[in-house]
């Protein structure tokens, strides 16, 4: 094949300089531009691509420096060479069909269309290759040119995404499985929790029981120290009842809970506000409510979330600094959760006696108190009902503390949820 001007198209108006004005005009319009002649060698030469134009025999009759570059070949023994030498053995003869069908039905096939193939170097090294087919009609007959890439590059980085893919799902499949563990184990747990506190309940009865019998039978014949030791007896008793029920009430809390349904966050503050009357006006307090009427139903469980409020309202109260009256603020408003959904929060701020930096995690864990029972009364579970509560409910929540100030607890509820079984 030969591209000189004697073979170009001689109706093709791009084979001389300026043939792009009219001829008989003799007046050539004002904006046309004189047609630049570029021959083509010179175009494929130039072209950024291995380029290869085979014959209908299969035989190369042009390359352009990259080819001879791509597969370490002179030009002069690139020229006459079949195709196929460029292809693996193994797939050579298959190559041969797929050419002859090409020859068959002529067509522009682009680059990306097959990924599969399989180029091969003078030094028989091989690497994968995208090649661009368009048919070339010359005078002589149909020619093919082939643009042919190095994609090594392009496959490798798909090798390493395809890893990277694999080993993302691995590491998911492994998350997924280790969660459904937890909570198998959570579930156990709660069971052994429910379970025991259960039965430590019918041998304390009798405790209780038998101190009572003891001291209506014998008060008067037991001296002032042995009613003491009875005294304190069933005292302990019963802080031990107090703290069985509490566990009990937390086991409890997941798979006891009531079914989801839509909850007023405004009647729910004030149910709970109205449970602590008593309280906040014995400390001569006062609530302050913002927002919460406007905030949207949200899926939940009224009866967990009242509790919630109440054991934060009532900790604001009961926490409060020496004669200073408690001012609590509930306020509510919407946000945008991390996962995009909308999402209700609630705060309940104080000016009571502040937490310490170093245990506003600890105080959310069961009995854990930072404060003996002889100045602020309570068993230490509130908190850890409020976040397995507000974590029933998809939620969370967490405390902000200035430690001698006063405090701010925020809870943090997805307006839709639908609780997952257990
Ligand atoms: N608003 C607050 N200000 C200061 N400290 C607080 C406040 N709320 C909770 N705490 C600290 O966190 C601890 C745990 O609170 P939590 O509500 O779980 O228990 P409690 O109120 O002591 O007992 P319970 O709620 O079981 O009656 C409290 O004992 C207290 O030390
Ligand atoms: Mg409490």
């Amino acid at each position: 094949m030969d591209f000189d001007e004697n073979n170009s198209n001689e109706n093709d108006p791009s084979a001389s300089p300026g043939a792009g004005a009219s001829p008989s005009s003799g007046n050539p319009e004002p904006t046309s531009r004189p047609r630049i002649a570029v021959p083509p060698d010179m175009v494929l030469e130039a072209a950024p691509d291995a380029m290869v134009v085979v014959d209908s025999s299969g035989s190369i009759i042009y390359v352009n420096g990259e080819a001879e570059k791509l597969f370490g070949y002179g030009r002069a023994e690139l020229v006459d060479m079949p195709i196929e030498s460029l292809i693996p053995t193994a797939k050579r003869a298959a190559h041969v069909e797929v050419r002859n069908s090409f020859y068959a039905r002529p067509h522009a096939r682009p680059m990306g269309a097959a990924l599969n193939i399989v180029a091969q170097r003078k030094d028989g090294s091989v690497f994968p290759a995208d090649v661009k087919l368009s048919p070339l009609k010359t005078p002589s007959g149909i020619l093919i040119t082939a643009a042919v890439r190095d994609i090594s590059d392009r496959k490798r980085a798909e090798e390493q995404l395809r890893t990277y893919a694999a080993h993302l799902e691995r590491l998911q499949a492994r998350l997924e499985h280790k969660n459904i563990e937890l909570e198998q184990r959570n579930s156990e747990l709660e069971q052994f929790a429910y379970v025991s506190s259960h039965d430590l309940q019918e041998p304390l009865r009798k405790i209780i029981a038998f101190g009572d019998r003891l001291k209506a039978r014998c008060g008067d014949a037991l001296d002032e120290r042995s009613l003491d030791y009875l005294a304190r007896i069933q005292n302990a008793s019963s802080r031990m009842q107090q703290l069985i029920n509490d566990l009990l009430e937390f086991s409890r809390l997941s798979t006891r809970g009531r079914a989801f349904e839509p909850v007023s966050l405004s009647s729910v503050t004030a149910a709970a506000i109205s449970d602590l009357e008593l309280a906040i006006e014995h400390a001569g307090g006062r609530v302050e409510i913002t927002g919460v009427d406007e905030l949207p139903a949200i899926d939940g469980d009224p009866v967990q979330l009242r509790q919630v409020l109440q054991n934060l309202i009532g900790n604001a109260v009961k926490f409060r600094r020496k004669n200073v009256p408690p001012i609590v603020k509930v306020a509510g408003r919407v946000l945008t959760g991390e996962d995009g959904q909308p999402q209700v929060e609630l705060t309940v701020e104080d000016n009571g006696i502040g937490i310490e930096a170093r245990f506003t995690e600890r105080i959310f864990t069961v009995f854990e108190r930072l404060h003996s029972r002889e100045s602020y009364e309570g068993t230490g579970i509130g908190l850890a009902v409020c976040k397995k509560i507000a974590e029933r409910h998809g939620g969370k929540i967490f405390v902000k503390s200035e430690f001698g100030s006063g405090s701010t607890f925020v809870m943090r509820l997805p307006i839709q949820h639908t609780e997952r079984g257990h």
